[in-house]
């Protein structure tokens, strides 16, 4: 019996260090009511959110509309110079900071800290938001690098920023784009090299 009692709590434990250091996201809806014209009539930067947290599906709405997989051949919501997919994207919630893999939709832990105020870096009340998301330019995933590739990266960022902008608005959602961060603890906690340029933070919450 104290066998079973043991496996059982072996069990468990298991269950839950695979729940943190991966989670599986909910399918994308791929859908909202509001068009695009609206969102961007409405898109401005919001810096006041509540602690509210994002239910998952938004989450994983936003993350799809963001560098998701729109096509059969693994192509992405978001242009990338030479079909590179040199962006990833990092979400920091309060139990962990986790990479987004969209051909799987889930979030592979990253780190298992809470980084959101590395991210807020003091910014007025930023940090109050739920979530932070993270784009880097992994530059090392071109193939040969010259005089322009940063400059690609920093493009590829671009769409992606502002695809997180606009399905923010169609979710109900707010968020702004910022430089501002401690650029050296969140890569170092990132394990984040010279090639992999952090360019991009975007909170995001409700609106206060
Ligand atoms: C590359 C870039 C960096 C930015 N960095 C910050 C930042 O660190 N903090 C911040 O509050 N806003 C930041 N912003 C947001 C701008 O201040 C904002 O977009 C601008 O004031 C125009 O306002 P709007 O977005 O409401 O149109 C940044 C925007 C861009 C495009």
């Amino acid at each position: 019996m104290k066998k079973i009692y043991v496996l059982l709590l072996a069990a468990v434990m298991c269950s839950c260090v695979s729940a943190q250091t991966s989670i599986k996201l909910p399918a994308p809806a791929k859908d909202a009511d509001m068009t695009l014209f609206k969102a961007l009539q409405q898109r401005a930067s919001v810096r006041e959110f509540k602690t509210d947290e994002v239910p998952m599906q938004a989450l994983s709405d936003l993350l799809w509309a963001a560098v998701g997989i729109n096509r059969e051949d693994g192509r992405l919501t978001a242009p990338t110079a030479m079909n590179t997919q040199e962006i990833r994207l990092f979400v920091c919630l309060g139990n962990g900071t986790y990479e987004y893999v969209a051909k799987d939709n889930v979030l592979n832990l990253a780190s298992s800290k809470d980084l959101r105020q590395d991210v807020a870096a003091g910014q007025g009340n930023i940090g109050d938001a739920p979530v932070f998301l993270l784009i880097v330019a992994d530059l090392d995933r071109y193939q040969r690098k010259g005089p322009r590739t940063a400059t690609f990266g920093a493009i590829d960022c671009g769409y992606v920023s502002q695809n997180i902008c606009l399905a923010c608005e169609a979710l109900g959602l707010s968020t702004v784009p910022r430089a501002m961060m401690d650029q050296e603890t969140l890569k170092k906690e990132l394990s984040l090299g010279e090639g992999q340029e952090l360019l991009i933070n975007h909170p995001v919450g409700y609106r206060k």
